[in-house]
């Protein structure tokens, strides 16, 4: 197994100086109207803004960094994640975006002194770049998702969940946006045959789902407004290799329950979360993910970076009651 709990153990031990351990809320039966209870893990507070940090730190503490620094590719939360632990550990960081990337996202990585190359229409585009840049110069490329070393950083955070509980209760069931599927898969190694793993992908960004119904990873074409996010057109090998064997189905969410999710976490929490931060909930709030008795649902909150204009035109803009 090329990812094992164990190496999930030493990856949560290395960044854990670096990064924040985030809240669970815990609501209890009827929330969201499910018969269960639901923890939400409030990951979208962690440092730089989504859990993409815990997989940049693993990266750069365990393999160490060159002296032309460390580079990436990425729609938004991996760049601003990399840039975030390279500004934090004294490192120069080089970013490669696509055109796609919202403002927000760049305004954050230039904000934390990162270079920023934007070009290219699609993720694939940046990536290529940043491949090329890595062999010209040596710098560290941290994979957005399919590497042993980002998959045990992003597993860490399946780790932490357990550990927050309360005493004996675990999750039956864990609901978690899916991109190229770094996330999921780190996750998925990480909890036990107790825990059903469910994907969630927007309709019009759903590689794994392809993947796993083709039997091995195909491209999709991506339109939804998580793809700044979400959009991965191919989940990765080492992804693919485990999702196969650990995750238990993949629910599809359209971009209008997306949008709703995001509306009802600001509405009714005044949490405020991006488009791929509010996907795991829309599997419930959309009622495309029915548990079938009253079963503990964890659903992973992963991303804050949203510029709040964005989204609030739909959102009930009363105080919560
Ligand atoms: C907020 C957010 N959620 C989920 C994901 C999906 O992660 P992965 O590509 O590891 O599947 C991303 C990826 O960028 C993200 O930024």
């Amino acid at each position: 197994v090329a990812v094992s709990r164990e190496d999930i153990r030493r990856a949560s031990d290395r960044i854990a100086p670096h990064i924040r351990r985030t809240p669970l809320l815990n609501l209890p039966g009827h929330a969201f109207g499910l018969p269960g209870s639901v923890s939400l893990k409030l990951e979208y507070l962690q440092v730089s803004g989504s859990f993409k940090a815990r997989g940049a730190f693993n990266n750069m503490v365990a393999q160490g960094v060159p002296a032309n620094g460390v580079t990436a590719a990425s729609g938004g939360n991996h760049g601003a994640a990399v840039a975030f632990a390279a500004a934090q550990l004294g490192f120069k960081a080089h970013i490669f975006v696509p055109e796609i990337a919202s403002p927000a996202k760049i305004a954050k990585i230039r904000k934390l002194g990162a270079e920023i190359t934007i070009r290219g229409a699609h993720y694939a585009d940046a990536l290529a770049l940043c491949a090329a840049y890595a062999r010209q110069t040596g710098a560290l490329n941290v994979h957005a998702y399919d590497t042993a070393m980002t998959i045990a950083g992003q597993g860490t955070v399946a780790l932490e969940w357990e550990q927050q509980l309360p005493d004996d209760a675990f999750l039956d069931a864990v609901l978690v946006a899916v991109g190229g599927g770094g996330l999921i898969a780190g996750m998925a190694r990480w909890f036990d045959s107790r825990t059903r793993i469910i994907g969630v992908e927007p309709a019009g960004s759903r590689a794994l789902d392809a993947a796993l119904a083709s039997g091995h990873p195909v491209e999709v074409t991506v339109n939804s407004i998580a793809a700044d996010s979400l959009g991965a057109k191919i989940v990765g090998d080492l992804v693919f290799k485990i999702a196969r064997n650990r995750v238990d189905s993949v629910v599809l969410v359209d971009d209008s329950a997306i949008r709703d999710a995001q509306n009802r976490l600001w509405s009714e929490f005044r949490i405020a979360v991006e488009p791929g931060g509010a996907a795991a909930l829309a599997a419930i709030t959309s009622g495309a993910f029915r548990p079938p008795n009253s079963i503990r649902t964890g659903v992973l909150l992963c991303g804050a970076n949203v510029d709040l204009r964005s989204f609030s035109d739909g959102a009930n803009d009363d105080a919560p009651i």
